[in-house]
């Protein structure tokens, strides 16, 4: 749990400190990856992780990755809230297919967070300029930016379903607007993926409150991240109570 304690994640926060213990981490989490999975995906999570400063774990990218390509058999579209440099969006580019893919962020980095979060963070954290993203992403059809304060970036998104989103807003608002909207237009069997929910107080307790009355468990993984499968018409013939085990909603 001390990863967990507010202290470690303000000296960690966003500086040399945090790259330094992911890259370490993560050195170990190749390695593993290396000698079980094989060479081709571990050859793109090496070269993705390289070309630019990544916020996620191998672990963690590999799972987004794993999770985009299981999802690209189902009808909908892709997105991601959250991008920084664009490195957990590329892998997801990589396994896409033609599916559109929507790229949300402030690209100006994070917004103020609330008195839900652990007041780790700071304004203008993790901002990279949306030119750098889409030159980093230059060579993949189909992508597109949505620049501003997600969910209002996704005003002018015509309506349609999601088979994969991906949220990395670090903050209690920015991810139960990231549910609120995506929840509604999940297709059937799609995934919602969220990094940080065993890691900042703000995403886990995001994640609590909005699924409190929603059928589908909350599925945590090794990782920090969490991940909810979307269910077919169950809202209306399972009470959330009978569907969702008391100890997946209390809060540690
Ligand atoms: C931790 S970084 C994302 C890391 C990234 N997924 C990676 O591969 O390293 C968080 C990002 O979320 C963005 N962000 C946070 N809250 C947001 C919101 N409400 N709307 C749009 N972007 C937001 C920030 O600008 C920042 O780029």
């Amino acid at each position: 749990m001390w990863l967990r304690n507010k202290i470690v994640q303000r000296m960690g926060g966003g500086g040399f400190m945090e790259q330094v213990g992911l890259d370490a981490w993560s050195m170990v989490q190749m390695a593993s990856l290396a000698s079980r999975k094989p060479g081709g995906e571990v050859k793109l999570l090496r070269k993705v992780r390289r070309e630019r400063k990544c916020l996620n774990s191998a672990w963690e990218c590999y799972n987004v990755m794993t999770l985009a390509r299981a999802m690209s058999r189902l009808p909908g579209s892709f997105a991601e809230v959250g991008c920084y440099q664009g490195t957990t969006a590329k892998l997801m580019c990589e396994v896409k297919g033609d599916k559109p893919l929507m790229l949300f962020d402030t690209f100006e980095g994070l917004p103020q967070d609330c008195d839900k979060d652990a007041r780790v963070h700071s304004v203008g954290q993790y901002a990279c300029s949306m030119e750098k993203v889409s030159g980093y992403l230059a060579e993949y059809d189909n992508v597109t930016y949505h620049k501003g304060l997600f969910p209002d970036s996704a005003a002018d998104v015509p309506e349609q379903q999601y088979a994969f989103a991906h949220f990395d807003v670090d903050l209690y608002e920015g991810t139960l607007g990231c549910l609120e909207y995506f929840y509604p237009r999940m297709t059937p069997g799609g995934v919602m993926l969220s990094h940080d929910y065993g890691m900042l107080k703000g995403v886990e307790q995001a994640f609590h409150d909005f699924m409190a009355d929603k059928p589908e468990p909350i599925i945590p993984q090794a990782t920090t991240q969490v991940m909810i499968i979307k269910q077919a018409g169950v809202a209306a013939a399972v009470e959330p109570t009978q569907a969702l085990a008391p100890a997946m909603l209390a809060p540690r």
